[in-house]
């Protein structure tokens, strides 16, 4: 499978190409184009001409392009997520929850496409306004460059595809290297979406060589990234003064509560921690557990995580595959020994199979450990014990990160006091942080990120206020 890169609605050869290979079993699957400073300069161009034809298109066809794209993928969701499950080693199961809600996601962003709208201004609330009638409206920025991550090829590609043309953008996209296959199945759609030629170019390639141009480039008005801080911030450096929109790490965590009832949030709880290895921004990784219930949830969590069956991420039996590559899986036992010579405890786990990390559970972990303090995106989770939620707030809040957090309790009061409290951009009561659904509003704090996803916050995002003022 030779893959080329797509410009202005058509497939381009590209300056050179490498092999992709699957992370599980290291089997060459495809051969992917690699643009050069040409190829980008051409995907640009072409978003730039095809600009002025999206701003001119109605809301009711830009809808209606996302209605036919989001019933093209379900008319191919098997294809969508195999191709996810061999590219990413996402099992199966997963892969297809992420093609239902990618689909989802265009069908939300067909329906805020009608409903961009602006306000009316009261102008003569200030002494002056007298007289005049003004209001607001929101305009498509003109070319977005969006830079993806391998975690979701198709679900976050969809939060950044979907809102820039359901307010009348053009883009140029960028995904992650080890999960161009998804994207490029998505121009394929694309392609009979009835989408103008231009306003979707994909370029494949080297992050830093394409992700360069794209940011610097002047053409360009917004950068939306999903990945690292690190490159999170690079991207915000470079920018001047597009707008930046970035959603990055996290070490999300979870308060448990005394008097809470444990075995209603176990299976739960397992499931955060270890769906996609681990490998979800909003995955859990730090637990804080109230001293009376301590014993308890951690020996039904270590029983629940050791039933997870681990393998091939296309076996319909799979919970827990490989991770994303070799280098990841390195450092995911790295982190876990390092923590053991700060005095963790390893309640199960601690191994490692090829590319696959066996989900591991870590217990009393110094907080300045790196499976505490930085993103794992590993299968490995941490529970501590904690004498009082006030204890737990101040934990999760002594973080460079602040995504989501969660809390089970029964105590209205400590509810309302933890989400107050706690440093982040979502707070999931009885619920733990790992969940999503995608037209809530989605985004951090701190070195979490700025500005928002969920359809409806993006596409403010990705437009710009206009006030209009009449005098009469
Ligand atoms: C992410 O990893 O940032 C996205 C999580 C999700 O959409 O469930």
């Amino acid at each position: 499978m030779r893959k080329q890169l797509f410009i202005d609605g058509t497939w381009v050869e590209a300056s050179g190409y490498r092999p992709l290979f699957s992370p599980y079993n290291g089997e060459q699957i495809a051969e992917i184009g690699y643009a050069g400073a040409a190829e980008v300069e051409l995907a640009i161009a072409a978003a730039e001409r095809a600009k002025s034809v999206m701003a001119a298109m109605s809301a009711h066809q830009r809808a209606s392009i996302l209605e036919k794209l989001a019933a093209l993928i379900r008319e191919n969701k098997e294809a969508c997520a195999r191709l996810i499950s061999l590219e990413a080693a996402k099992p199966i199961t997963t892969a297809r929850i992420e093609v239902e809600r990618t689909i989802a996601t265009y069908q939300f962003a067909a329906e805020e496409a009608k409903r961009i709208q602006g306000e009316t201004i009261p102008m003569d609330a200030a002494p002056g306004g007298e007289g005049r009638v003004a209001y607001t409206i929101h305009q498509p920025l003109g070319v977005v460059a969006a830079i993806t991550p391998f975690n979701f090829p198709m679900n976050l590609v969809a939060h950044k595809v979907g809102p820039a043309i359901a307010a009348g953008n053009t883009l140029v996209l960028k995904p992650a290297g080890q999960t161009p296959l998804s994207v490029l199945f998505l121009a394929e759609l694309m392609q009979q979406s009835g989408l103008p030629a231009g306003a979707l170019n994909v370029v494949t390639g080297s992050g830093s060589v394409i992700g360069d141009l794209l940011v610097t480039d002047k053409r360009i008005k917004a950068a939306t990234f999903t990945g690292s801080p690190e490159v999170g911030i690079t991207i915000r450096n470079k920018a001047g003064l597009k707008k930046v929109i970035l959603e990055l790490g996290s070490n999300s965590a979870l308060i448990v509560d005394q008097g809470v009832d444990v075995d209603a949030m176990i299976a739960r709880a397992v499931t955060g921690a270890f769906s996609y290895a681990g490998q979800v921004c909003i995955s859990l990784q730090r637990i804080y557990v109230h001293d009376q219930l301590f014993d308890e949830f951690v020996h039904k969590f270590v029983k629940q995580t050791e039933t997870l069956q681990l393998g091939d991420p296309l076996d319909e039996g799979t919970d827990v595959s490989a991770l994303i590559g070799v280098r990841d899986a390195e450092r995911a036992m790295q982190w876990i020994s390092e923590a053991e010579q700060l005095g963790a405890i390893v309640a199960t786990g601690n191994k490692r199979e090829g590319n696959i990390v066996h989900p591991t559970v870590l217990l009393n972990v110094a907080s300045s450990a790196s499976v505490s303090c930085q993103e794992v995106f590993a299968p490995i989770v941490m529970i501590n014990r904690v004498s009082s939620i006030e204890e737990a707030i101040r934990l999760v809040n002594d973080s460079k990160y602040g995504l989501q957090a969660g809390i089970y309790t029964e105590n209205i009061r400590t509810a309302l006091a933890a989400a107050e409290a706690l440093e982040v951009g979502g707070v999931m009561i009885n619920d733990i942080p790992t969940f999503r659904v995608d037209h809530m509003p989605y985004g951090g704090v701190k070195e979490s990120g700025t500005g928002r996803e969920g359809v409806k916050y993006a596409i403010r995002e990705l437009t710009e206020m206009k006030l209009i003022c009449f005098k009469k």
